[in-house]
């Protein structure tokens, strides 16, 4: 059962298996995969959690930079949002900061609640965090947790949300540490979160207790949003079984150039004796070993190619992505649209058994900019029509 996953002799003996780039500081240069189906990369990259901490200066005078927490459990979805300045403006001004947080039910009611006009407070050391007034995120160099506690308009919460996978994930458009297409920075670093541990009180009265999977992104630009790209998607694809469970993520982007880049990410956690193991075992930017495909009107195949790590049995992904349970509208139009799908089926190499299919769940977004040239973006180009 051992026999694909971890050879460390035989990774140790291939030169090009064993190359490891470690990640940075976005905006630094990189040479390729940082982790090419070796299966190797076992312990966290260290130096990662100073990724995520503000690089846009508060006080400065240009940029826009935020941070997305997207929640999402039966009966809700939420977004908690930290923005410094405004990532649609061309006057944004990055000591003007916002916190939001945006929910939708179920039963398809919505509710919003803001604060602005707030500079972001940060602390640039372990135990790190950003702060909006008194919603803050606070993290550490383990970057096992990222917790959360609000308090505005009414609304209270608490909220630990777990990574449980070893990696932040930057893509590196153009050779660049964490570039999403060129001058737009992205990390995730919090790839498979659970937030399991806490609650939101809303002003009405209401309280939900949270056990919710999750991601982190953080994304930010000296230049607004729809200069940079006219559309890009981000899905964090989830596969659950007992022997094993995958996280796989794909980003894909197009400059209003028309240049095109994908990244994606896919680690593993995996059971054994000593308990789950986690591990990276693709990670890439532009490669062609990832190929996306429409099905039908409804579904769409996202396939890697092998690699000799997993007999050269590919990884499938089958997903249907219903309409967006939430849409934000920037100030220049843009259109963010958040997707869920609780029906993911999944084909994944495993052990000595060629292949094993699993069922899972999507969590992601879309941005697309305003105009006539926005395209949409691969993750759901039918959808959004
Ligand atoms: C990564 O793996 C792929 C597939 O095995 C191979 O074609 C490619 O040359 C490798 N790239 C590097 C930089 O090692
Ligand atoms: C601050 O940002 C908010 C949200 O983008 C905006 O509504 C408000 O007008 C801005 N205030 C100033 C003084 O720029
Ligand atoms: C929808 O659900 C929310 C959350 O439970 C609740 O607060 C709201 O009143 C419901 N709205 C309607 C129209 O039923
Ligand atoms: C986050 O919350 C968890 C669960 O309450 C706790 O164990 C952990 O120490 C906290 N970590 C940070 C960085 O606040
Ligand atoms: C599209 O393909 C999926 C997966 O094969 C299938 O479950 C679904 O029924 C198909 N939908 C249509 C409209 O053909
Ligand atoms: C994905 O859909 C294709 C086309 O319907 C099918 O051949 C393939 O077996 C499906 N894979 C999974 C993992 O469901």
């Amino acid at each position: 059962m051992l026999a694909l996953l971890l050879v460390p002799t035989l990774a140790l003996s291939s030169a090009a298996f064993a190359q490891l780039v470690p990640l940075g500081s976005p905006g630094q240069a990189t040479a390729g995969p940082y982790n090419n189906c070796s299966g190797t990369l076992t312990s966290r990259p260290t130096g990662t959690a100073t990724d995520s901490l503000p690089k846009v200066s508060p006080s400065g005078s240009i940029g826009w930079e935020r941070w997305d927490l997207t929640l999402d459990q039966p009966g809700v979805l939420l977004n908690l949002r930290w923005i410094q300045g405004d990532p649609a403006s061309h006057a944004s001004k990055p000591s003007n900061g916002t916190f939001e947080l945006s929910a939708a039910f179920d039963n398809g009611t919505t509710y919003e609640t803001r604060l602005t006009g707030q500079k972001l407070a940060f602390s640039g050391s372990s135990p790190y965090s950003i702060s909006i007034g008194q919603n803050t995120l606070t993290w550490d160099d383990s970057q096992a947790w990222f917790n959360t506690s609000l308090n505005l308009n009414g609304l209270t919460a608490s909220i630990a949300t777990e990574s449980i996978m070893l990696d932040s994930f930057l893509p590196y458009a153009g050779g660049i540490v964490g570039q999403l297409t060129k001058g737009l920075f992205c990390d995730i670093p919090v790839t498979r979160g659970r937030s399991n541990i806490g609650s939101i009180q809303f002003p009405w009265g209401e309280e939900v207790q949270f056990v919710a999977r999750s991601i982190l992104s953080h994304m930010f630009a000296t230049k607004p949003l729809q200069s940079l790209a006219v559309s890009f998607g981000i899905l964090n694809l989830r596969s659950v079984g007992t022997q094993f469970t995958d996280s796989f993520i794909y980003e894909d982007s197009r400059a209003p150039d028309t240049s095109v880049h994908n990244a994606f990410y896919l680690g593993r956690a995996e059971s054994r004796s000593t308990g789950f193991e986690p591990y990276t075992i693709y990670a890439s930017t532009d490669s062609d070993i990832l190929s996306v495909s429409q099905i039908n009107s409804t579904s769409t195949e996202a396939q890697l190619s092998g690699c000799s790590h997993t007999n050269f049995v590919p990884f499938t992904w089958n997903y249907t992505l219903l309409s967006p349970a939430l849409e934000l509208t920037d100030s220049a139009g843009g259109i963010t649209k958040f997707f869920v799908s609780t029906t993911v089926s999944t084909l994944e190499p495993f052990g000595t058994e060629p292949v094993q299919v699993e069922s899972g769940t999507a969590l992601g977004y879309t941005y697309q900019a305003a105009g006539p040239n926005a395209a949409g973006s691969l993750l759901t180009e039918e959808q959004s029509s």
